[in-house]
């Protein structure tokens, strides 16, 4: 059974880019905790967490790009906030490649809770922001 399943009302920011990014992103943890579960073998693990970090740098990428275009006054904390979950995903990624742990529910549940806190928290803030701006712009 997934870990996570979508829902457009708790979870969309109404931009449709970015909902897509999420979603892609949520269901690579779906397909880590499945991995965990089925007790698939570390270069299962590996690739996916190898995966989600970089998927999860392009997206923080594309969402700071619009926010320097758009001109977003939060994009500091915002990008600090994509900072702080690359460094820990990476140095998990590391952890895990050198066998220093095992992928636990804990650490699938902070992945899990830290991107739906953000997505719901700072990410939808943001993309009020991007909408507006892009109603502004219209004629
Ligand atoms: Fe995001
Ligand atoms: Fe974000």
């Amino acid at each position: 059974m997934a870990l996570f399943v979508w829902n457009d009302r708790v979870f969309g920011v109404r931009v449709a880019r970015f909902d897509a990014h999420h979603k892609n992103l949520l269901n690579m943890i779906n397909d880590l905790h499945d991995a965990m579960v089925q007790k698939a073998g570390s270069s299962v693990i590996d690739g996916i967490v190898e995966r989600l970090v970089e998927y999860t740098k392009y997206h923080f990428t594309e969402e700071e790009r619009f926010m320097i275009e758009l001109g977003f006054p939060g994009d500091e904390a915002h990008r600090a906030e994509h900072e702080a979950f690359v460094a820990k995903t990476v140095e998990l990624k590391e952890k895990l490649k050198k066998g220093e742990m095992n992928l636990s529910v804990e650490t699938m549940k902070f992945l899990l809770d830290w991107l739906k806190n953000h997505i719901r928290g700072t990410d939808r803030s943001c993309a009020r922001f991007f909408n507006e701006s892009a109603k502004r712009q219209k004629p």
